[in-house]
């Protein structure tokens, strides 16, 4: 594997989980694989988790770490061709990539969405222009319409704690105050379609995800139908696709106590942060069936494996 974009890059899901499941019980098992090795953090946007857990993972398999917060910090990229850079941007991609290639050994690179444009984020420019112009591995650590390394750690997360083969996941929307983007739900939807689960997702009409990404997944507009019986129910919420980057604050779909009472003794998960009281009552991410503090501790070990695979590579 050269680089880790997509949930398509994983070959087998199933291979992939397991080894994860593996290396959590030995993380130190690989330390000479990353040896004399950099891997290059460039972050456009906030983290603590993918930041901080791909720092532990690298430093697990024994590489160098260097972070870069480029908003604020770097100059800011140009990404046209043949753009006359007579405006703000004072560097271009094609250096940069080149240049940061020279310093590290593998990049990661976060690029959120900036939904003003559903076409410009669709086309993914950072992660792919970073990926023509660098002659290094690049890994997504979230980008204008993935997470990658969260799905990864959603699936890892889900079988470790799955009592039935085929459990029912239901992907539910949660208002929100800030429209976000609908990366974590892409790829949790890519990834849930590669596992042997009954899944359905719940949102108010009008928050559809993309087609060619939801394809034959049931939607269901009513959340407590939805809710019935559901082994694991993963809130988040995703700004609209359709009318793009809109937002709503329909409390109405809070996850509540109440609601959890229709489910199988779900678990709950959220790949925080979370904003309490708007997306999920206290009362439930408190309880003894929310896993997110332990889906958070599994963003190490999804990074590590997705390192450990190109490091082998190299
Ligand atoms: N889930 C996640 O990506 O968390 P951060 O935004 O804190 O990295």
């Amino acid at each position: 594997m050269n680089n880790y974009f997509s949930i398509k890059d994983i070959d087998s899901l199933d291979h992939w989980v397991n080894e994860a499941i593996e290396l959590k019980k030995d993380p130190l098992s690989n330390k000479a694989l990353g040896t004399d090795k950099t891997i290059g953090l460039l972050f456009f946007n906030p983290s603590l988790r993918t930041r901080l857990s791909t720092q532990k993972a690298a430093l697990n398999l024994g590489m160098n770490v260097v972070v870069m917060n480029f908003t604020g910090e770097g100059w800011s990229l140009e990404y046209g061709d043949g753009t006359v850079m007579d405006q703000g941007n004072s560097e271009h991609v094609k250096e940069a990539a080149q240049v940061v290639s020279q310093y590290c050994d593998v990049l990661a690179i976060r690029a959120f969405a900036k939904l003003e444009s559903k076409e410009e984020d669709y086309e993914e420019n950072v992660l792919k222009s970073f990926i023509k112009y660098a002659s290094i591995p690049v890994i997504n650590m979230e980008s204008a319409t993935g997470h990658p390394l969260q799905a990864l750690t959603d699936a890892i997360t889900i079988t470790e704690h799955k009592t039935t083969h085929k459990p029912k996941i239901v992907l539910s929307w949660a208002p929100h105050p800030k429209a976000l983007p609908q990366a974590v739900a892409n790829s949790f939807v890519e990834m849930t379609q590669r596992m042997d689960a009954d899944f359905v997702i719940t949102h108010p009409e009008g928050f559809e995800l993309a087609s060619q990404i939801t394809n034959e997944v049931p939607i269901e507009y009513n959340q407590e139908n939805a809710l019935k019986d559901a082994d694991f129910v993963y809130v988040k919420n995703w700004s609209s696709y359709t009318h793009y980057g809109k937002t709503s604050q329909d409390q109405s779909w809070k996850i509540t106590e109440e609601k959890m009472k229709l489910t199988n003794n779900a678990k709950l998960m959220h790949c925080l942060p979370v904003r309490r009281n708007v997306v999920v009552d206290d009362v439930v991410i408190d309880s003894e069936n929310s896993i997110v503090i332990e889906q958070a501790n599994n963003r190490t070990y999804a990074a590590q494996l997705v390192l450990k695979k190109i490091l082998e590579n190299k």
